[in-house]
């Protein structure tokens, strides 16, 4: 078969480009800690406020024992709950969103936070805030009539800031805990 050379010239040329820009998506994922949109962790969507994760109570910033931060967040026309949400800056947290009602999605500019929310299903995705400051979380998917206004904010301060906050607020916590006691054993 007779290809003409230039032609050919413009067939390497095109999968040539392909591979430059497969191979830049690829190292930016490595690099940048880009996720798949889901982890494939189903959940019903009917039941998230009666599910033991996602109940109105676990919602929001939790810290474990061992010091990991995970968010959890549900997504519901027209907003992500709870609205606010306060983070601390430079530090590894993992988000976990769940849809109530029908498909959205959730962007954060400037960050690596972009991904599908999709009813039945826990997305799951790992960021990071290098700097301080105000975060919108943006609703990228559409979701009816309310979708341009659906957005919550979260707002990432110093580190050391964040943690004397919560110290501060546990310590709150246990002598309101202490002083039930106390007044129970009266
Ligand atoms: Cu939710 Cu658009």
């Amino acid at each position: 078969m007779h290809i003409d050379p230039l032609e050919k010239k413009w067939v390497l040329i095109s999968l040539g480009m392909s591979a430059l820009f497969v191979s830049i998506i690829m190292i930016d994922a490595l690099f940048h800690s880009v996720n798949a949109p889901s982890n494939v962790e189903t959940i019903d969507s009917r039941k998230i406020h009666l599910s033991k994760e996602f109940a109105e109570d676990n919602l929001g910033v939790q810290v474990a024992d061992n010091g990991d931060i995970t968010v959890r967040m549900v997504a519901g026309r027209y907003a992500f709950f709870p609205k606010k949400i306060i983070l601390p800056a430079e530090t590894k947290i993992t988000f976990r969103w769940v849809s109530m009602d029908v498909l959205h999605g959730v962007h954060m500019p400037m960050t690596n936070m972009s991904t599908m929310i999709v009813p039945g299903y826990v997305a799951q995705v790992e960021s990071s805030f290098p700097r301080p400051g105000e975060y919108p979380m943006l609703c990228n998917e559409y979701c009816g009539l309310g979708h341009d206004h659906m957005w919550s904010k979260a707002f990432v301060i110093d580190k050391e800031e964040w943690e004397a906050k919560r110290a501060k607020e546990s310590a709150a916590l246990n002598t309101t805990a202490i002083a039930k006691e106390e007044s129970n054993n009266e």
